[in-house]
């Protein structure tokens, strides 16, 4: 195959107008910063859920399928009522919530405990305090905390497919414009956001089956943002500075500049 032969309707950015290098040069910064801002989203709202500093595939797990701890109970014994029991009650408390919360263990071992640390308190009369008294007010507190619920993942889904689709046929629009070889890389690099796209999309609701499947979530992101980043680039070095090479310059639309 002959590499420096090129489609009769590809034209290197050098080729185009000035104008509309200029168009594809501003909607290039804003997206870009645009994508920053995505990144610093995503890094504040799901990182560190884990109770680890950065994002890790614990962190994807907690978001979409939830997590065993997190409940009511156990934030409340971390924090405000830490001082209410001894500690090797607390932990055999926090050691049940962890096991599931079991209504057998409840009754023999975890009910008796909160009658004398937590009822004086929690035995219903005072209406703003959370009730612990019996089984099913205990359900309350315990209430596993199962993630992003599906509605919500539903009305994020739409939103974003569509809202990556516009972000990346602009890219990629303005990426075909670039002069990168072999062709298939090139193309790889402007079709692979859209199959992460799916994949992370899809797999927002397969983690919550399959904790496994937030790698694939992570994955996705981190080869959207390398194609992002290596079109971003490419577009921007070979639009202003790039020195085409003889094959790439034609006489007939070269030097009219606007
Ligand atoms: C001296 C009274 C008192 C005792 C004893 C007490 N609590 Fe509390 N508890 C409170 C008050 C007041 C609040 C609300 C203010 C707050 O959250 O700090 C509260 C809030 C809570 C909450 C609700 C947090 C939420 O998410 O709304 C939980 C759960 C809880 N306590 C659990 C316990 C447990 C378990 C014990 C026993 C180990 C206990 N408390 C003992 C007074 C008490």
């Amino acid at each position: 195959m002959n590499e420096q032969k090129t489609h009769r309707l590809y034209r290197h950015f050098q080729e185009l107008p000035l104008s509309m290098r200029v168009l594809f040069t501003g909607a290039l910064l804003a997206i870009g910063l645009g994508y920053l801002f995505a990144l610093i989203y995503v890094y504040q709202t799901d990182s560190g859920k884990d109770g680890n500093p950065g994002l890790s595939v614990n962190d994807i797990v907690i978001s979409y399928s939830g997590s065993s701890e997190g409940t009511r109970l156990e934030t409340a014994m971390r924090g405000s009522m830490s001082s209410m029991l001894p500690p090797d009650e607390r932990s055999e408390i926090l050691a049940w919530i962890h096991g599931g919360a079991l209504k057998g263990v409840y009754e023999t071992d975890i009910q008796p405990l909160l009658e004398k640390n937590c009822l004086d308190c929690h035995d219903g009369s005072n209406p703003h305090l959370a009730n612990l008294d019996g089984w099913d007010n205990i359900q309350v507190v315990v209430d596993h905390d199962s993630g992003t619920p599906l509605n919500q993942l539903v009305r994020v889904s739409h939103i974003h497919l569509f809202g990556v689709v516009f972000i990346f046929f602009i890219m990629g629009f303005i990426f075909s414009h670039a002069y990168v070889r072999p062709v298939w890389f090139k193309s790889l690099v402007i079709l692979t956001p859209f199959i992460c796209i799916v994949a992370d999309v899809m797999s927002w609701y397969f983690t919550k089956l399959y904790a496994g499947f937030a790698y694939v979530v992570m994955a996705a992101g981190a080869m959207m943002a390398l194609c992002f980043a290596i079109m971003w680039f490419t577009a921007m070095w070979q639009m202003w500075f790039y020195k085409r090479p003889g094959f790439l310059v034609r006489d007939d639309v070269d030097g009219a500049e606007t």
